[in-house]
């Protein structure tokens, strides 16, 4: 099942299969994704955690016993699914931070690479071991991989399957801090950009996703265009006026 308790306007999302170490079937990867569809067009929510039930793992992967049923039409469903629920925590206009709590194995990993932000407790355990199951990774590792660690790092990760530490995870910049207890780190960060002007927030998240893709000169120019049109904001207004007069600003997404 999926769990989704409010703390204000932070989400804190809970995967919770924990007998199978929150591995993801068919119902619990849909109930994870329709909620993130309901998050993303939620105004009053402004940051999103992602984590898993218990202390043994973040996502263990998609279930390897449901893949072991699969023929291509199915597969193809299957990765589909996937793609739309790593897609919804990559675009959705309001910043996703993974709490990987244990093992973020295949599925776990990729889902834990589309959010925003990583954090890792110090005995999480990250990889894409999908090679010794004679299969890829298929829910977006193989392209966001390379994009949050670098070439070299995704493929050697990729075609070894090695799985990786905490503290490796932070040297290779596959998370961004290491934390004990880990969702102490994710919820500080969350209330803190939920303190944030949500459509500064937007703008850059459109932005920076944009960064590593595409054309650079029209990316300057979509950041020129968007630069400016905050201007029109109540809360760019508010945010400097601020400043000037000495005080902390109140943004409230206009
Ligand atoms: N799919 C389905 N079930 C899974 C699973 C997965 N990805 N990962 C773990 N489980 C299940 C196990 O089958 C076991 O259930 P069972 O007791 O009914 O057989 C339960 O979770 C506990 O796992 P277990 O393997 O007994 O724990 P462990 O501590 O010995 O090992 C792991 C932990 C994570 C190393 C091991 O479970 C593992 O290798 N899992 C698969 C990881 C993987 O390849 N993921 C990528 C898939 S794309």
């Amino acid at each position: 099942m999926i769990r989704v308790d409010r703390e204000d306007a932070v989400a804190l999302v809970t995967v919770d299969r924990q007998d199978a170490l929150n591995a993801l079937d068919v119902a619990t990867l849909t109930l994870l994704r329709d909620e993130l569809r309901g998050l993303a067009e939620d105004e009053g929510v402004r940051a999103i955690i992602l984590t898993g039930a218990g202390d043994r793992a973040f996502v263990a992967g998609a279930d390897i016993k449901y893949m072991s049923t699969l023929g291509v039409t199915e597969a193809m469903e299957w990765g589909v699914l996937g793609h739309e629920t790593g897609r919804l925590l990559e675009t959705m206009p309001k910043p996703t931070i993974a709490a990987v709590n244990g093992f973020a194995l295949g599925g776990g990993c990729e889902l834990a690479l589309a959010c925003d932000i990583r954090y890792a407790s110090s005995g999480a355990k990250l990889g894409q071991p999908e090679v010794n199951l004679g299969i890829i990774p298929g829910w977006g590792g193989t392209q966001r991989l390379a994009r949050v660690c670098g070439l070299g790092v995704a493929k050697e990760l990729i075609f070894t399957g090695r799985i990786v530490d905490a503290d490796e995870a932070a040297r290779i910049r596959l998370v961004n801090a290491v934390h004990d207890p880990v969702l102490d780190k994710a919820r500080e960060a969350a209330q803190l950009l939920a303190t944030k002007s949500p459509i500064a927030l937007r703008m850059m998240k459109r932005l920076t996703n944009r960064a590593l893709a595409g054309d650079h000169a029209a990316n300057l120019s979509a950041e020129a265009d968007s630069f400016a049109e905050l201007f029109s904001s109540e809360d760019a207004k508010e945010g400097l006026a601020a400043f000037v007069e000495k005080r902390e600003p109140k943004f409230v997404g206009r």
